[in-house]
């Protein structure tokens, strides 16, 4: 595991985005496993302006995204759908047709997995971008998800749920259930590029580099990634001696 460390979260942004940058650059027709959540806003954002200045494209790229809440619709504003428009997506020259994410939204979830199950397995994910939750999370593969699981229904803890309220008017309107790409579909990913920002992530990364492999704490089985950089800000690393 390369370990990156910034002295902020917006030189993490930077670093995170030139790693991106560097293989889109390599690859036009890259294939970006994307993540949501407050962590790689700042990188997202860097992309757009890289994208804007001509330095990047995103016309041949193909981006799959990691999860998103079982019940919302697409125009939700917490739905991931909304988020990955909002911050990436409507700022960028990506084809519609190349944006693939989870639709949390259909009658019959169970056939939303299996769409995305057959969707994940016809390309090979060229840098898997991913945050981490304070329970090691990735994705919503909670605590006690099998190394081995593919795409899914979720049901979220209530840690996350509590988390993640701070988007919501209160832990109510929170989803209780989401569909996540699997802990097998996330490894499978050529590159893995983790990012992690702030104090309150700090024993998440203490517990990380431990080095100790358990399902229940999902983000230990990065541990066995042959090609993962971890780009972590001075907060983060805090408690790391
Ligand atoms: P955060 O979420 O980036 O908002 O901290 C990360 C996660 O829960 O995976």
């Amino acid at each position: 595991m390369q370990v990156l460390i910034t002295e902020n979260y917006d030189e993490l942004s930077e670093v995170a985005a030139s790693i991106i940058i560097e293989e889109m650059q390599k690859k036009k027709d890259i294939v970006l496993g994307l993540a949501t959540g407050s962590t790689p806003i700042g990188t997202y954002q860097n992309l757009v302006a890289a994208s804007k200045n001509n330095i990047i494209s995103f016309a041949d790229a193909i981006c799959y995204n990691l999860d998103e809440y079982l019940g919302l619709n697409k125009d939700h504003e917490q739905s991931y759908h909304y988020f990955m428009n909002d911050n990436l997506f409507n700022h960028v020259d990506i084809k519609p047709d190349n944006i693939n994410i989870p639709a949390g939204d259909l009658v019959d979830a169970n056939e939303a997995v299996n769409d995305y199950i057959k969707k994940l397995a016809l390309k090979e994910r060229d840098i898997q971008i991913l945050g981490i939750g304070e329970n090691g999370h990735i994705g919503f593969n909670e605590p006690g998800t099998s190394f081995a699981s593919q795409t899914h229904i979720t049901e979220l803890s209530l840690e996350t749920r509590e988390s993640n309220k701070r988007f919501f008017n209160n832990l109510d309107e929170v989803p209780k259930y989401a569909i996540t790409m699997g802990i097998s579909e996330i490894m499978a990913a050529k590159k893995i590029l983790l990012l992690i920002s702030g104090k309150n992530k700090a024993k998440t990364v203490k517990e990380l580099l431990e080095g100790y492999r358990s399902e229940a704490f999902p983000a230990s089985v990065l541990l066995d990634h042959d090609n993962i950089t971890l780009v972590v800000d001075k907060e983060a690393m805090s408690l790391v001696e």
